[in-house]
C-alpha cells in the first residue's frame, strides 16, 4: 500500500512552508489509497501530524449510527502519553458534542478554566489528565461524522491558527477517506447479501454478460438440468426452442427483451424453455439490469412454471367437462319436457338459438349470451306440471286451464333455484313472461326490473310462438311475428332487443330452425 508521506524529525517546525509540503503530501497519498487502506493512512497521518505540532496524543473520533455515542477510532500518542478518553457518550460530554455538531471549532487552552455549563468536559478531562485540547469537526457532504483532536497532558497550550488549519485540512481528508471506506464496506455487504440471496434463491438466477451466461446458481443448474461447465459460456439461445409457440423467433425476442432491461426497463415475460437434455418446460422470466463492483450484468430470474401450467389445464378441462355434463344434465331435461308436450318440441331450442343470436348482435360478452342460451333451452322446463291435456288441447284454453299454464314461470324457478348455474337462469325463467309496461306475469315486472337475459328470452319466445304451429292454430309465419314485436317495441318488448331482433331476420338472413 501506499503510506501518506510523514516527515522526519529535522523537518519538524510550526513553518507555514513546512505545513504546505505536508499537506500536500497527505493529500495526493490518501487520494489514491484503496478503502482496506484508509485505516492505517489515518493513524500514521496522525502520527506525522502529532510530531508535527508536537502533541501528546493526536486522534479522531467518530459518531455511531444512532448519534448518540462517539467512539475513537483512530489514535497516536507519544511515548509515555497518559490516560486517555475512550468512547465519547452524548450524554457525559454533551457541551463538546454539542458544539462539533454544529461544526464549530472547540479550543480549550486550560480544561481548569472550563465554564459551569461544561463542567462534565471538565471533570472527565481532569479524570484522564488531559490539560488542552483542540477538536475540529470531519463533515462528510451535509453531516458532521466525527472529529480530530490534539490533546496536551503536560502543558497548557494555546494552538495556533496555523495547527487549527492543518486539523481542517486533515479532517478534510480523512471525510474523503472515510465515506469511501463506509461505501465501500456498504458495497461489500449489499454484495454479500446478494450472493446468499443468489445461492439459496428458489428461482433459478442467471447472469449473462457480453450475451453468455457467466453465473448460474445451484436452483438454476437443477432446473436447466446440468453443470456449471454445461452452463457457463453457453448463450441463452441454447437453452430455448428455436421459436416460441406464438411464432415468436425466440432469439430476436430475447436478445430485443434483454436490450430493454440493460436500458433500465426490467421485462417480465412467459417463456418455454429448454433443459441441457432437450425437455421444454413453461417458465416465467425477469430481466434487469444489475450493477456488481463495476460491472453491468443483465440478471435473469426464472421460473419453473410446468405445474403451474398444468393445474390450469386441469382446471379448464375439468370446467369443460362440467359444462359438458351440465349441458348432457339439461338436455335430459329438455327430453323429460318434450316427451310430455310434444307440440313444443323443438320450441325451447329454437327460441334458445334465435336468443343466442339476438345476444350476439346486441355484442353482450360471450359468457353472457352462452347464459342466454342455456336459459333458453330450458325456459319452459315449469311445463313438467301442467296436465299434458292441457298442453295438447286443440282448442280454446278455459281460463281456469290457461290460470294453470300461467304458473310455469314460477314452477321452473322452484326446480332450478337451488342448481348452482354459472348464470341467473332460475331468475331469467321466471322472468320470460313478464312484460316491459308490467302487464306480464307471474309478478308484473316493469322495465329494466326485468333481466335483460329475460326481455331478450320473452321476445325470442313471442317470435317463435306466433311463427310456428300450435295445436290450436296453425303458424302465422315470421312477418306476423316481427309485426307483433315491432307494434310493442318499447311497450311490451324491450326497444334494443326488438331491434337486433329484426335486424337478424331482415339483414342477416336468420331463419328459426
Ligand atoms: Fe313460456
Amino acid at each position: 500500500m501506499r503510506r501518506p508521506i510523514i516527515l522526519e524529525p529535522e523537518q519538524q517546525s510550526d513553518h507555514a512552508e513546512a505545513l504546505l509540503k505536508m499537506i500536500f503530501g497527505l493529500s495526493t497519498n490518501f487520494i489514491s489509497l484503496p478503502p482496506d487502506d484508509v485505516d492505517d493512512g489515518i493513524n500514521d497521518v496522525l502520527k506525522a501530524i502529532g510530531t508535527f505540532a508536537r502533541v501528546d496524543r493526536s486522534g479522531v473520533f467518530q459518531f455511531g449510527e444512532n448519534g448518540d455515542k462517539a467512539g475513537r477510532t483512530h489514535e497516536w500518542s507519544s511515548n509515555g502519553a497518559g490516560g486517555r478518553l475512550e468512547n465519547v457518550s452524548a450524554e457525559s460530554l454533551s457541551w463538546l458534542c454539542g458544539r462539533i455538531r454544529s461544526c464549530e471549532v472547540v479550543h480549550i487552552s486550560d480544561v481548569w478554566k472550563l465554564p459551569a455549563e461544561s463542567a462534565r468536559e471538565r471533570d472527565e478531562f481532569r479524570r484522564v489528565g488531559l490539560r488542552s485540547i483542540v477538536a475540529v469537526p470531519i463533515v462528510s457532504g451535509y453531516s458532521v461524522m466525527g472529529f480530530i483532536e490534539f490533546e496536551s497532558l503536560h502543558e497548557d497550550k494555546v494552538w495556533s491558527e496555523n495547527i487549527i488549519s492543518l486539523l481542517k485540512i486533515v479532517g478534510e481528508i480523512f471525510a474523503f477517506a472515510l465515506s469511501r471506506k463506509r461505501i465501500a464496506e456498504a458495497l461489500k455487504q449489499s454484495e454479500s447479501k446478494y450472493k446468499a440471496l443468489f445461492e439459496h434463491a428458489s428461482e433459478a438466477i442467471l447472469l449473462v454478460e457480453g450475451g453468455v451466461f457467466v453465473e448460474c446458481n445451484p436452483k438454476g443448474l437443477s432446473m436447466f438440468a446440468c453443470t456449471r461447465e454445461q452452463i457457463i459460456g453457453r448463450s441463452p439461445i441454447d437453452f430455448s426452442p428455436p421459436t416460441q409457440p406464438d411464432g415468436r423467433d425466440s432469439r430476436e425476442e430475447l436478445m430485443r427483451k434483454g436490450r430493454l432491461a440493460l436500458s433500465g426497463t426490467p421485462q417480465f415475460f412467459e417463456w418455454k424453455h429448454r433443459r441441457y437434455g432437450g425437455t421444454l418446460f413453461d417458465a416465467e422470466i425477469s430481466f434487469s439490469r444489475v450493477e456488481l463492483g463495476k460491472r453491468v450484468f443483465l440478471q435473469a430470474m426464472v421460473r419453473d412454471v410446468t405445474d403451474r401450467k398444468q393445474a390450469e389445464e386441469k382446471l379448464a378441462s375439468t370446467l369443460e367437462n362440467l359444462r359438458k355434463a351440465m349441458g348432457g344434465t339439461i338436455e335430459a331435461i329438455v327430453h323429460v319436457v318434450e316427451t310430455k308436450d310434444p307440440y313444443t318440441a323443438g320450441h325451447q331450442n329454437r327460441v334458445a338459438d334465435l336468443a343466442r343470436a339476438i345476444g350476439t348482435e346486441m355484442h353482450l360478452p360471450a359468457d353472457t349470451v352462452e347464459g342466454i342460451r342455456m336459459a333458453g333451452v330450458i325456459h319452459d322446463i315449469g311445463k313438467i306440471s301442467v296436465p299434458a291435456e292441457i298442453l295438447s288441447k286443440p282448442g280454446k284454453l278455459s281460463q281456469k286451464e290457461f290460470e294453470l299454464i300461467k304458473d310455469h314461470p314460477q314452477t321452473g324457478y322452484e326446480v332450478l333455484k337451488d342448481v348452482e348455474f354459472p348464470w341467473p337462469i332460475a331468475r331469467i325463467i321466471l322472468q320470460h313472461h313478464e312484460r316491459l309496461d308490467g302487464s306480464g306475469y307471474p309478478q308484473g315486472l316493469k322495465g329494466e326490473d326485468m333481466l335483460l337475459e329475460a326481455r331478450i328470452i320473452a321476445v325470442a319466445d313471442v317470435i317463435e310462438a306466433i311463427a310456428s304451429h300450435r295445436p290450436y292454430r296453425p303458424a302465422r309465419g315470421i312477418e306476423a311475428a316481427l309485426a307483433e314485436i315491432e307494434q310493442n317495441k318499447g311497450v311490451l318488448y324491450d326497444a334494443s332487443v326488438v331491434d337486433a331482433c329484426v335486424k337478424l331476420f331482415r339483414e342477416r338472413a336468420y331463419r328459426l330452425r
